[in-house]
């Protein structure tokens, strides 16, 4: 087995700050150690009114954490925060340490879990987008130091050169990527005459291990963050025939930087498309609302608007008997067309299958249309795939009258074809 690398985390707890706050994200930050197959050798905790605006904690507490460091022979030290590019460096001159920072340690974990081309040059992305960002400021924190006279040496040709670099680098991997979102769009666009729902949910919360239940897929599962980093799309069936197309995504996590989120924007993309988006929430979890309101922020970013949203409170198995119906009373207060399961035991699942049924019916509506009746190929696409309420054929125009019931996915794609049918039509004359 690979020998786990030691480290030593430190969080600052500032007063202004909630003390839950505070625990509950020095909590995540082991999680997010652990997932990363770090040894945690010690956790180094300061009480401070602000951060030191040179070296973030205050410098006598780095002596003692470079006196820990020698005695037990790791030289990683991990922050809960993101450290700006010069606090990271006097801290490292000080206690001749590795610096990590918050999200370089997610970066790490998505460097690690990206499997398919995609999620690799995504997470390639974000590492030098994060990287140009700290260069960014480095350069900005030296000039105003050096007042920019004199500075005109190697330092400033490092971080050009440096700079220059990540963006030619930067700019190959959009293009990459762009390629990507087209062939994703492409796929899309093929599937976009069913209606589409995607989970959404704070890493951990579960959303894989629903998607193998409604799928009957089996994809990885792990008690680990940020396990899927891809967005995989498979078709959901119900009781009704409809065909659902139905997509798992990455986790959210707290403190995420907006350039992180911007760089998953293919994998994101089957969320912004989506007529329905599943929340899933990991109910055990101490920091309920806030799990729920940083999902909700994220959702904000990427541009999320006026979705239908359902909060599926999972892992109900976790919370006492007693326990539990004051928390689903007072979660449903707060989200009244909550659902509560267990994906992992099975437990409401059909109640959620019965809401997405509910759902897809009311996003159908009753009409009536005219098909040329030598589209025979569309009738019975329509016959597979929509309610036919009534079916007659005209004589006269040579055309079937369907009553259906449909969706608008499906009647958009139906038209389209209809018209491409007219215009042919047209132009043969
Ligand atoms: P990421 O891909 O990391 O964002 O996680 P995810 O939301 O897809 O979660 P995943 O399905 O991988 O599950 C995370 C852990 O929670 C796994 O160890 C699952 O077995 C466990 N889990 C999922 N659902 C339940 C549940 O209903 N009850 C319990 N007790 N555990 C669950």
């Amino acid at each position: 087995m690979q020998k786990k690398e030691k480290v030593i985390l430190i969080g600052l707890n500032i007063k202004s700050r909630l003390i839950e706050d505070y625990q509950d994200s020095m909590e995540e930050l082991k999680q997010l150690a652990e997932t990363a197959n770090l040894e945690i050798v010690q956790i180094v905790v300061q009480n401070l009114e602000k951060p030191n605006i040179s070296t973030y904690i205050g410098k006598g507490k780095l002596k003692e954490i470079s006196y820990l460091s020698k005695k037990l022979k790791t030289n990683t030290l991990i922050f809960n925060d993101n450290l700006l590019p010069a606090q990271a460096r006097n801290i490292s001159d000080l206690t001749r340490c590795n610096i990590v920072d918050r999200t370089e340690l997610i970066l790490d974990i998505f460097a690690k879990h990206a499997r398919t081309r995609q999620a690799k040059l995504q997470v390639e992305l974000a590492q030098l987008e994060y990287s140009y960002t700290k260069l960014k400021r480095l350069w900005k924190h030296l000039s105003r130091i050096q007042g920019g006279i004199g500075f005109r040496g190697p330092g400033e040709t490092q971080i050009e050169t440096d700079r220059r670099e990540i963006r030619k680098r930067t700019s190959i991997l959009k293009k990459k990527i762009r390629v990507i979102d087209k062939n994703t769009l492409i796929k899309r666009k093929k599937r976009s005459k069913f209606l589409s729902i995607s989970m959404v949910g704070y890493t951990n919360a579960g959303k894989t291990t629903l998607f193998n239940k409604l799928t009957g897929e089996k994809h990885y599962t792990a008690d680990r963050l940020f396990a899927t980093l891809d967005s995989t799309t498979r078709s959901l069936n119900l009781k009704s025939d409809e065909k659902i197309v139905l997509s798992d995504t990455i986790g959210f996590i707290k403190k995420l930087p907006h350039k992180l989120v911007s760089s998953f924007h293919s994998t994101l993309l089957e969320v912004l498309k989506a007529d329905l988006l599943l929340h899933v929430i990991d109910i055990s979890h101490s920091d309920l609302t806030g799990y729920i309101n940083s999902v909700n922020t994220v959702l904000q970013e990427i541009g999320v608007e006026d979705k239908n949203i359902l909060c599926l409170f999972n892992k109900c198995d976790l919370i006492e008997d007693k326990l539990f119906p004051f928390l689903k009373k007072k979660m449903l207060e707060e989200h009244p067309d909550a659902i509560f399961i267990s994906a992992k035991n099975n437990e409401g699942i059909d109640v959620l299958i019965e809401k997405i049924e509910d759902f897809v019916n009311k996003m159908k509506r009753e009409m009536i249309l005219k098909i040329p009746a030598q589209l025979r190929k569309l009738i019975s696409f329509i016959y597979e795939n929509a309610e036919v309420l009534d079916d007659k054929y005209e004589n006269r125009s040579n055309e079937q009258i369907l009553k259906l019931k449909i969706n608008k996915q499906l009647l958009s794609g139906i038209k389209k074809q209809i018209d491409d049918y007219k215009l042919k039509e047209f132009f043969n004359r």
